[in-house]
C-alpha cells in the first residue's frame, strides 16, 4: 500500500515519512527540495533502515504527478508540500496562492481521475484567527485569515471539503496549533533558512550564539505574563496523528468522509515560559530583550484536543522539556555537518 508524501523532506514530512515507514507502509516522497536538503532522505533511510522511493519535481508540473501516479498504486496522499512563511506570504502573494493551490489542484486532479480517496491536508490554527474562547474546538468559527499564507490554507480546506463532496472520497484537514522539536535521533528537524521568523528556531540559534539575542515580540498582552500563549506541540506526536488519521481513513468504507481535527497539546505557554524551558531543559543562556509587538500577533491560542483523543485515539505526549533537548540535539547535529 503505497502512500504519496508531497513535501516529505520537509520538517513535519521527513518525521512524518519517519513514522509511515516503522509502520510498514511503502512511501513515495514527491519534493522539490525548495525547503529542505537531500541529506534528510539519508538521514530518513538511516532512522528507519528503509527506503521511500523519491522524485525531486515541482508538483506543479502535473506530467511528471501523472508519471508517478502511473509508477506506483497510491492509496492516499499527506500533502504537505508549500510555502509556509506567513511574512513572505504578503509580499509574494501571487507565488503562495500559486505553489499552495497549483500544487493541491494537480494532486486532486489525479485523485478525481483514478478513483482514489484518503487525502490528508496540512492546515493550521491560523484559520481561527483570535478565537473568542479557550481551549479552541473544531467548531470555532474560522475567521479571514490576516496572511495571504492563512487564506491560502483556508482556501485549501475550502478546496479539498468540495472535491470530497462532489466525488464520494475520504478526506482529513488537520490544524496544526505550533510544530517544535526534532527528531530524538538529532537526524531530523527544522532547516533554518535565513533569519527564522518562528520562535523556537530562533530561540534555538540565540542559545548557539548564531543570533545576538532573541526580540519578544511585546509583553504588554492580556496573559500572565504579558507574553503571547501558544499550544507548542512535539513535532513526532504530531507525525503519529497523521498515521492515526490515515489508518481511520483507510479503514472506513466507501463513503464521504470530512474529518476535522486540531493538533496541539491542549495546553498554553507563553513566550517566556518557552524560553525558560529551554534555559533549564539544555543548560544554557537565551539573551533576550523585551520589543515592540509583531504585527498581526495574536494573545492566545491552544487547543481542544478531545475530538483527536477521541476519533483519532492519539494524544501529544512529550512534554515541552523533552521536545525542546531534542531542538539542542538538532542544532549540535547541524554544527558538527558544517564543521
Ligand atoms: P517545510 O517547508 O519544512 O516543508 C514543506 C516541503 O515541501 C519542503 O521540503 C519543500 O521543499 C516542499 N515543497 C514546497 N513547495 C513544493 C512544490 N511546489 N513541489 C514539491 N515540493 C514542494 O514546512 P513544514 O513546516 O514541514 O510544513 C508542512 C506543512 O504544514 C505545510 O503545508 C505548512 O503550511 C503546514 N503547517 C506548518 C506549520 C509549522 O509551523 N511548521 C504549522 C501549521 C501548518
Ligand atoms: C510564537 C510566539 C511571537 C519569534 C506562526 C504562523 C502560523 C503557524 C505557526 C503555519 C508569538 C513570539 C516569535 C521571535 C517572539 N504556521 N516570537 N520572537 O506566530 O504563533 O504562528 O507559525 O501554519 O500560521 O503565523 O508562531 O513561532 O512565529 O510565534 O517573541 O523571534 O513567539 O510573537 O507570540 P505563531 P511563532
Amino acid at each position: 500500500m503505497a502512500v504519496l508524501v508531497t513535501g516529505g523532506l520537509g520538517y513535519i514530512g521527513s518525521h512524518t515519512v519517519v513514522e509511515l515507514l516503522n509502520d510498514g507502509f511503502e512511501v513515495v516522497i514527491v519534493d522539490d527540495l525548495s525547503n529542505s536538503e537531500r541529506f534528510i532522505l539519508k538521514n530518513i533511510e538511516e532512522i528507519t533502515g528503509k527506503k521511500p522511493f523519491f522524485y525531486p519535481f515541482d508538483l506543479r508540473r502535473r506530467e511528471l504527478l501523472t508519471q508517478v501516479f502511473d509508477a506506483h498504486k497510491i492509496e492516499g496522499c499527506i500533502n504537505f508540500a508549500a510555502s509556509k512563511a506567513v511574512g513572505e506570504s504578503q509580499l509574494k502573494p501571487v507565488d503562495y496562492y500559486e505553489n499552495n493551490l497549483f500544487t493541491l489542484i494537480n494532486i486532486l486532479q489525479e485523485f478525481k481521475e483514478r478513483g482514489i480517496s484518503n487525502f490528508i491536508f496540512s492546515s493550521s490554527c491560523t484559520v481561527y484567527g483570535q478565537a473568542e474562547k479557550m481551549p479552541i474546538d473544531e467548531n470555532a468559527p474560522l475567521k479571514i485569515p490576516e496572511s495571504v499564507y492563512g487564506k491560502t490554507k483556508q482556501m485549501g480546506e475550502e478546496i479539498i471539503t468540495d472535491f470530497a463532496k462532489a466525488y464520494g472520497r475520504k478526506i482529513s484537514l488537520l490544524r496544526y496549533f505550533n510544530p517544535i522539536g526534532a527528531h530524538p535521533s538529532g537526524k531530523l528537524g527544522e532547516l533554518p533558512m535565513g533569519i527564522p521568523n518562528n520562535l523556537v528556531p530562533y530561540v534555538m540559534q540565540t542559545a548557539a550564539g548564531i543570533r545576538e539575542r532573541l526580540n519578544i515580540w511585546g509583553d504588554d498582552y492580556d496573559t500572565e505574563d504579558g507574553t503571547p500563549v501558544r499550544d507548542y506541540i512535539y513535532v513526532v506526536d504530531l507525525a503519529k496523528a497523521h498515521v492515526s488519521a490515515l489508518k481511520k481513513l483507510m479503514q472506513i468504507g466507501d463513503e464521504t468522509i470530512i474529518d476535522i481535527f486540531n493538533l496541539g497539546t491542549g495546553k498554553g505557554v507563553s513566550v517566556l515560559e518557552v524560553v525558560k524551558a529551554f534555559e533549564i531543559a539544555n543548560d544554557v543562556k537565551v539573551p533576550y530583550q523585551i520589543c515592540a509587538r509583531r504585527e498581526g500577533d495574536i494573545t492566545v491560542a491552544y487547543a481542544n484536543v478531545d475530538k483527536a483523543e477521541k476519533e483519532l485515539h492519539w494524544k501529544s505526549e512529550t512534554s515541552l522539556e523533552e521536545s525542546l533537548k531534542t531542538v539542542w540535539k538538532w542544532q549540535l547535529y547541524l554544527d558538527s555537518q558544517t564543521v
